[in-house]
C-alpha cells in the first residue's frame, strides 16, 4: 500500500467540480472526483477538515538489503494502516507481532532455504506486495478465531505466496503493458512454479505448499490453475487470494494507477460469493472501522442520524434514520437517508460508542 492521506489545500469554489476524492480525517469518501463541490465541503476544507489520497511515487525507506529489513517494511507498512485508520489497530499490531516472529525464524534458519531476500533483490514490488499480503492476511486470520500456530502457517503461505515469480523473467512481470498471450501464459504459471520450488527446496508445511499453488484460485471456478471451486479451497489460500486483490488494487501497478481505499473495499465487496468466500469476505469486513450499525453520525447537512444499514457491497455508505435535524430538534416523522442514492450527503463525524 503505497497512499497516504493528507489535508487538502486549495482555493475550490463552490459548485465547482471537485478534481479528485475528498476524504474525511479518517479516510473515508466525502465527496467523489467530479462532483460538485457543497458550500458545506467548502466550509470543511477551509477548516483543513477535508484530506486526499497521495501516492508515492517511491518508497521512501532506506534501499538496505539486510534482512532486518523486513521488521521494518512491515513497520513501514503497518504505520500507513494505522495513518488511514482502515483496520482495527489491535489486529494490526497482533499480526505485526506474528510476523515479526516469522521473520526471525527465517533469519535463524529454521526455515530452510527460504530467504526473503531473495524476493527483494528480485523484484522489489513482489516483495513489498509479499509483506503487505501477509500483514492483512494474519488480520483476516485473527478476525477468523484461528490459533497461534495456523496463523504462523497463514503468515508464512502468504509470504511466500508469489514465490514462482522468482521464475517468471522481471522484464515481464514490470512490463507496463501488452503483455503478449505466451507472456500472460507464463505469469500464470507462478503459482505452480511456487510450489515445485518450495516443496523441493524447503521444509514448509505441505499446507503452506497447497496454498502457494491456489492463491488465483477463485470461490466460483474461474481462477487458476486448476479452476479450483469454493471449499475445494484451502481456506488460507481463500484468504491470501483476497488480501492479494485488495493490495494489487490499492498499489500502482505497471499498467495502471492504484485506486482509492474505499473503491478497492467496493470491488473486494462486490465480489462476494464470485471471486471470493462469503466468509472470507465477512472477516474482512469486521476488521475494518468503517460504520458500526447503530453508531451516531453528524451528516454533512448538520443533521444527527443512527446508522441502520451498512451493505456488503458499498460499507462506506451507510444508510441513516434522522434522529435531530440541522437546528438541533429532534426529528418525529421516519426519515430515512440512503447515503448510496445520494452522492452530496456524507459523514461527517462518527461516535463509535454509542447504541
Ligand atoms: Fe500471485
Amino acid at each position: 500500500m503505497n497512499f497516504q492521506i493528507r489535508p487538502l489545500q486549495t482555493s475550490t469554489l463552490v459548485g465547482q467540480a471537485s478534481e479528485q476524492d475528498l476524504f474525511d480525517a479518517n479516510g473515508r469518501l466525502l465527496l467523489e472526483k467530479g462532483k460538485q463541490i457543497l458550500p458545506e465541503i467548502q466550509d470543511a476544507i477551509r477548516k483543513n477538515e477535508v484530506y486526499i489520497v497521495t501516492y508515492n511515487r517511491t518508497l521512501n525507506r532506506p534501499r538496505m538489503f539486510l534482512e532486518k529489513d523486513h521488521h521494518q517494511l512491515l513497520n513501514w507498512i503497518k504505520r500507513r494502516y494505522d495513518e488511514i485508520n482502515l483496520i482495527h489497530k489491535d489486529y494490526l499490531s497482533k499480526a505485526n507481532v506474528i510476523l515479526n516472529r516469522v521473520f526471525i525464524e527465517m533469519e535463524n534458519g529454521s526455515i530452510s532455504f527460504v530467504n526473503l531476500s531473495s524476493l527483494e533483490t528480485y523484484d522489489q514490488l513482489t516483495y513489498i506486495h509479499s509483506i503487505d499480503v501477509a500483514l492483512l492476511a494474519v488480520v483476516i486470520g485473527i478476525q477468523m478465531g484461528y490459533a497461534q500456530e495456523a496463523l504462523y502457517n497463514l503468515a508464512l503461505a502468504a509470504l511466500l505466496h508469489d514465490w514462482g515469480k522468482l521464475s517468471v523473467p522481471s522484464e515481464i512481470l514490470n512490463k507496463p503493458s501488452g503483455l503478449t498471450l505466451s507472456e500472460f501464459g507464463q505469469i500464470k504459471q507462478h503459482p505452480i512454479y511456487g510450489e515445485r520450488m518450495l516443496r523441493l527446496g524447503s521444509k514448509l508445511p505441505a499446507e503452506v505448499v497447497k496454498v502457494v499453488r491456489q492463491h488465483h484460485e477463485r470461490w466460483d471456478g474461474k481462477g487458476y490453475p486448476d479452476g479450483l471451486k469454493g471449499e475445494n479451497i484451502h481456506c488460507n489460500a481463500q484468504i491470501v487470494a483476497l488480501a492479494d486483490v485488495f493490495d494489487a488494487l490499492t498499489e500502482d501497478r505497471p499498467y495502471r494507477r492504484a485506486l482509492p481505499p474505499y473503491h478497492a473495499l467496493e470491488i473486494i465487496f462486490s465480489g462476494i460469493n464470485k471471486s471470493f468466500s462469503p466468509d472470507v469476505v465477512s472477516a474482512f469486513r469486521n476488521c475494518l472501522d468503517i460504520y458500526p450499525e447503530n453508531s451516531t453520525v453528524t451528516l454533512n447537512t448538520g443533521e444527527i442520524g443512527i446508522v441502520i444499514a451498512v451493505s456488503l457491497e458499498m460499507p462506506t455508505r451507510p444508510t441513516i434514520r434522522v434522529v435531530y435535524n440541522q437546528q438541533g430538534n429532534v426529528v418525529n416523522e421516519e426519515k430515512i437517508l440512503d447515503l448510496r442514492k445520494d452522492l452530496t450527503l456524507s459523514v461527517k463525524a462518527i461516535n463509535f460508542n454509542s447504541t
